[in-house]
């Protein structure tokens, strides 16, 4: 399991560097084009940093409803594109934290938080396997294209379970197979780190979500692609009486 983490960490050092120095594009994924899920109107006002350093494959503040004065996380919150978007929406009194186990990406989201002025943020050095959050500390779990490289994903959802605060929702952007991969597969389509090689099937995720204890547990793909591992989004919410 640390292997496959070690050389996912890598793989984001080395890319956000060259992100951000103008020498290689974002993207999680071989194919997907990263800025084309935000509207230009969403993004316009973000540094250019924050924008060259989008590794998503969707929107995740599109789908979450966000409202002022709530408090979210971003699971693997990369150069913090997603985590600026939350800020804007859930205002002076809400909180956004932004986790991420990547030194240069860290350094990057922090850097852009201060272009961008958000006060209201905090990145947070961890893995999304153990998160450095308090219990039912949140309202909203977001994420873009960050859970199909955990090598642990039981782990991941238990996680988001436990810092959501009761009645709290997940929604988050991921790339999905359309059925379970067996090992051959993976290893055919390739590594983690190029987000297609740790994808769950939609069934799969719904299942993993609904042993964590969420209900209303949803995956709806948002794109189609060849090798049947397409963007998609995820919706879940923890029970007010958990
Ligand atoms: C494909 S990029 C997406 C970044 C960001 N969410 C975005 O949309 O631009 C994946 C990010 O997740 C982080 N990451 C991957 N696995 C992680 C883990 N197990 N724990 C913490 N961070 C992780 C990487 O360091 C990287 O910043």
């Amino acid at each position: 399991m640390n292997d496959i983490r070690d050389e996912v960490r890598e793989h984001y050092a080395l890319k956000v560097v060259e992100a951000v120095s103008g020498t290689g594009s974002g993207c999680c994924g071989p194919s997907s084009a990263c800025n084309s899920f935000y509207d230009e109107a969403q993004i316009a006002g973000l540094p250019a940093e924050a924008k060259a350093a989008s590794m998503g494959s969707g929107n995740p503040t599109a789908i979450a409803e966000l409202a002022p004065g709530e408090r979210v996380v971003d699971l693997g919150s990369g150069g913090g594109i997603d985590v600026l978007l939350a800020a804007g929406q859930v205002g002076p009194t809400g909180h956004v934290y932004g986790v991420d186990m990547t030194d240069e990406m860290l350094a990057v989201a922090r850097a852009n938080a201060q272009r961008a002025g958000a006060a209201n943020v905090e990145f947070r050095k961890g893995v999304i396997e153990r998160l450095p959050l308090d219990d039912a500390s949140v309202d909203v779990v977001i994420s873009n294209c960050v859970i199909n490289l955990s090598p642990d994903k039981p782990a991941v959802l238990a996680e988001a379970f436990r810092v959501l605060a009761p009645g709290g929702r997940l929604r988050v952007a991921d790339v999905v197979s359309d059925e379970p991969l067996s090992d051959d597969r993976r290893a055919q389509l390739g590594s983690y780190a190029s987000c297609v090689g740790g994808a769950l099937s939609d069934g799969e995720y719904v299942d993993l979500l609904t042993r964590a204890g969420f209900v209303d547990a949803a995956v709806t793909f948002t794109a189609h692609r060849d090798n049947g591992v397409h963007p998609a989004v995820v919706r879940a919410t923890k029970p007010r009486e958990a």
